[in-house]
């Protein structure tokens, strides 16, 4: 990017009579990473044009130079070969200037009626707008994926732990459908979104503007429901920016609990998952490492998202009506959210559609933590007992089986018999790692027809999510 050096009058430039110190010019340009909005800009001055020409304020033959000039540039911006030049300051500028140079003097009138406040804030709006559609892709495509694997792994069962302790058996399915609850959650989030979207053009700087526009035709245009209502708020308000980075927190969040878990269940210790070589590194100095890093940084990266929010509120904290230049820093929050949201998406996707499981180990470790403990508890009420008299026999139990290193199903009936006369045969099969996981019946459950029916729901859900998301939205062809 062309910087400072050589000053050169600003389009605004009119009353002052030094030009900018090239320090400043560095603080101010938003250039830098607003450059990103140039297609939103432009198709932001494409419906202004339109509606400027419906409305009289600009000829015909003017209306025809500027969208063709408009045109030109989008596609200079496609292909990537727009001089950008820090002098611009910002992307608005940039764009001005450059359209300017296509079509000559004209290019000024693209301005009229409006303000660079109200400007950015429909480019906003736009990109916001394109980069929650863009998540709610990554989130179905990684739901998929999770029911895809559940369906694969119904049969598998594993320790499901609390306080990292073992604590009962659980389908891996039962496990995984956790997560796509989460991102269930967080696509309907994402969805709600679109409600709290508005077409701010015509605000001005703050006041509104002396010709009668149709905002209405420049909503429609562009695919917004509803026209900002008030021209202070509509320069002012970034309540939309900071509720798009809270939900892209709260899934970040999610995805940081699921990293977790594949950092943890592919240790040695646990050594429940594997990830293929193509997903883990190795150490520079000990030749043995395989690490997860991928499944770490997508866990670490959770920490960025809840300081960009936290940064995004602060900025806005007190802030007094309508714009003021802090507001430009939002950008950097809400640009570097999209990015890292979208890659922790894929690559999450992509690590489950790899991850292997070891379901023997699964079912030894969910075997060898007493995980049925709670059964023989219940098992015990059913022929009489209290519960907490039942549960205080089957931890006695438990002390018994560590102490003489039997797994529950290996304890002899002589002494179940000395814990308690109401044993019988019966016992071994409650043990069962397969009957306690059938036992679970309640709804939302891990018995295999509950889980069956969880995915039967997920299923259903997803479908109607994807035609959702289809009329939610449909980005400009
Ligand atoms: N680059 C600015 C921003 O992103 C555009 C609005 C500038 N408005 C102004 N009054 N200086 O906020």
């Amino acid at each position: 990017m062309e910087e400072g050096g050589t000053a050169r009058p600003k389009p605004w430039g009119g009353r002052f009579s030094e030009v900018q110190t090239p320090l400043f010019e560095r603080l101010n340009a938003s250039l830098p990473f607003d450059h990103v909005l140039a297609p939103h800009d432009l198709r932001g001055s494409m419906a202004h044009v339109r509606m400027l020409g419906a409305v009289g304020v600009l000829a015909v033959d003017e209306v025809v130079t500027l969208l063709d000039g408009l045109a030109q540039l989008a596609k200079e911006v496609a292909s990537g070969t727009v001089p950008w030049d820090l002098r611009d300051e910002d992307v608005h500028m940039a764009m001005e200037r450059r359209l300017t140079e296509i079509v000559g003097p004209v290019g000024g009138k693209v301005h009229t009626g409006r303000s660079r406040n109200d400007q950015v804030a429909l480019d906003s709006q736009l990109y916001l707008r394109e980069a929650v559609h863009g998540h709610l892709q990554g989130v179905l495509a990684l739901l998929e994926t999770l029911l895809a694997r559940a369906e694969e792994w119904r049969g598998v069962i594993v320790p499901g732990y609390t306080h990292l302790q073992r604590a009962q058996p659980v389908s891996l399915a039962h496990h995984l459908l956790a997560y796509g609850s989460m991102l269930e959650r967080d696509a309907g989030r994402l969805l709600r979104w679109f409600e709290s979207s508005w077409m701010p053009l015509g605000a001005g700087a703050l006041a509104g503007v002396n010709y009668p526009l149709d905002r209405e035709m420049v909503a429609a245009e562009l695919g917004f429901a509803m026209v900002a209502p008030n021209a202070m708020d509509a320069v002012a308000a970034r309540d939309a920016a900071f509720e798009y980075v809270a939900v892209a927190t709260n899934c970040a969040l999610h995805l940081s609990r699921l990293a977790e878990e594949l950092v943890l269940w592919s240790s040695q210790e646990f050594g429940l998952f594997a990830l293929p070589d193509s997903w883990t590194s190795g150490s520079s100095i000990m030749p043995q490492k395989k690490n997860p890093d991928a499944a770490e940084l997508v866990r670490g990266k959770a920490a960025g998202f809840i300081g960009r929010l936290a940064s995004l509120g602060a900025l806005v904290k007190g802030l007094p009506l309508a714009y003021n230049k802090d507001l430009q820093e939002d950008k950097l929050y809400v640009f570097q959210t999209r990015e890292e949201l979208d890659l922790c998406l894929q690559a999450m996707e992509a690590m489950i559609a790899v991850l292997s499981v070891d379901s023997e180990r699964a079912r030894r470790a969910a075997e060898g933590g007493y995980a049925q403990a709670t059964d023989v508890a219940d098992y015990l009420v059913e022929k009489g007992l209290a519960f907490r008299e039942a549960h205080h026999v089957a931890g006695r139990l438990v002390g018994r089986a560590l102490e003489m290193s039997w797994d529950l199903s290996q304890v002899p009936l002589a002494e179940l018999h000395a814990l308690s006369p109401l044993f019988d045969e019966g016992y071994f099969a409650v043990v069962d790692l397969d009957s306690v996981v059938a036992a679970k019946i309640s709804p939302g459950g891990t018995a295999p027809e509950r889980v069956d029916e969880q995915l039967r729901g997920a299923r259903a859900r997803l479908a109607d999510l994807h035609r959702a998301v289809d009329g939610v939205w449909v980005p400009p062809g």
